[in-house]
């Protein structure tokens, strides 16, 4: 590596990498596709709308405080940027959902955060796991056909974003503690760790009963469940497809900047006891 981690050019080779990356389309004025009868009901049948919006609305709050806040010009122009993205994200759902008759739970608007560098860092290990599992998602309905192909050039630009954005943030959490003084980087580490723990301890255990059962009951694990609705997939074949996708999207990134480790380890750990060519789990 060229620059030493927490170094001024650590920051502009991270900021730069995110703002020059920056794809200024506009939801409104792009081509949402007329969808038949069936293509419709099947996007409508997906159960993600409810969270996924709520999801994008409160993450774009979260983000849009945190740019406000940050001294630092250079890193508050690209996390308002990610900020800016992240609302970009709740309104195309806005009118994904409304052009497509979806319904939505109606829920209380996104509160602003009291910490907003503790919930960015929460929001941003969410992040790294769930968009690993939705690229594999992606790729499986893009290629299964469940998705029209004018509808996944709408959303792929989305899938494309996440990952800019979890690249942002492992390079902003290493940044982060490489400037913090000796004797508060344990303090610091705590802190990482415990919004790993918050974020993501739940999601893999989930992911560990399904690799230990590796088939039966898995209505709970909406990664897999959501999988299996793109066709006949196994396990190996989704965690593989992740991994693929993973390593896909992050590649035109300068490789000098850190990429995450934690899902795709998991997902390799995961690989390394799960049965070869049967079905992970049967829907019921
Ligand atoms: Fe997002
Ligand atoms: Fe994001």
């Amino acid at each position: 590596m060229a620059f030493e981690i927490g170094s001024e050019e650590h920051k502009r080779l991270l900021c730069r990498f995110f703002v020059e990356s920056h794809d200024p389309y506009k939801p409104a004025e792009l081509a949402w596709p007329e969808l038949d009868d069936a293509a419709r009901a099947r996007l409508a049948a997906l159960p993600i709308w409810d969270e996924a919006v709520a999801t994008e609305a409160d993450t774009a709050l979260k983000v849009v405080t945190l740019g406000k806040l940050e001294p630092d010009p250079v890193m508050a122009e690209a996390i308002a940027l990610q900020g800016y993205e992240e609302e970009r994200h709740a309104e195309m759902l806005r009118l994904l959902t409304q052009r497509y008759g979806i319904a939505v739970r109606e829920r209380a608007a996104p509160v602003a955060p009291r910490n907003p560098e503790w919930s960015f860092m929460r929001v941003g290990y969410g992040e790294c796991f769930d968009s690993f599992f939705a690229f594999g998602l992606f790729a499986l309905a893009r290629d299964s056909g469940f998705f029209p192909p004018a509808l996944v050039r709408l959303f792929e630009p989305i899938m494309q974003e996440e990952a800019r954005h979890i690249l942002f943030h492992v390079n902003w959490i290493a940044f982060k503690r490489a400037r913090k003084p000796a004797l508060m980087r344990p303090a610091y580490l705590f802190q990482r760790g415990l919004a790993i723990y918050l974020q993501i301890f739940g999601r893999v255990k989930t992911a560990l009963r399904v690799g230990a059962k590796a088939q039966g009951d898995s209505q709970d694990n909406f990664a897999m469940t959501s999988a299996q609705s793109f066709g006949d997939v196994t396990m190996r074949g989704f965690l593989e497809t992740c991994l693929a996708e993973n390593d896909k999207r992050l590649a035109p990134y300068d490789a000098r900047l850190l990429r995450p480790r934690l899902a795709p380890t998991i997902a390799r750990a995961i690989l390394a006891v799960a049965p070869k060519g049967e079905p992970a789990a049967a829907t019921a």
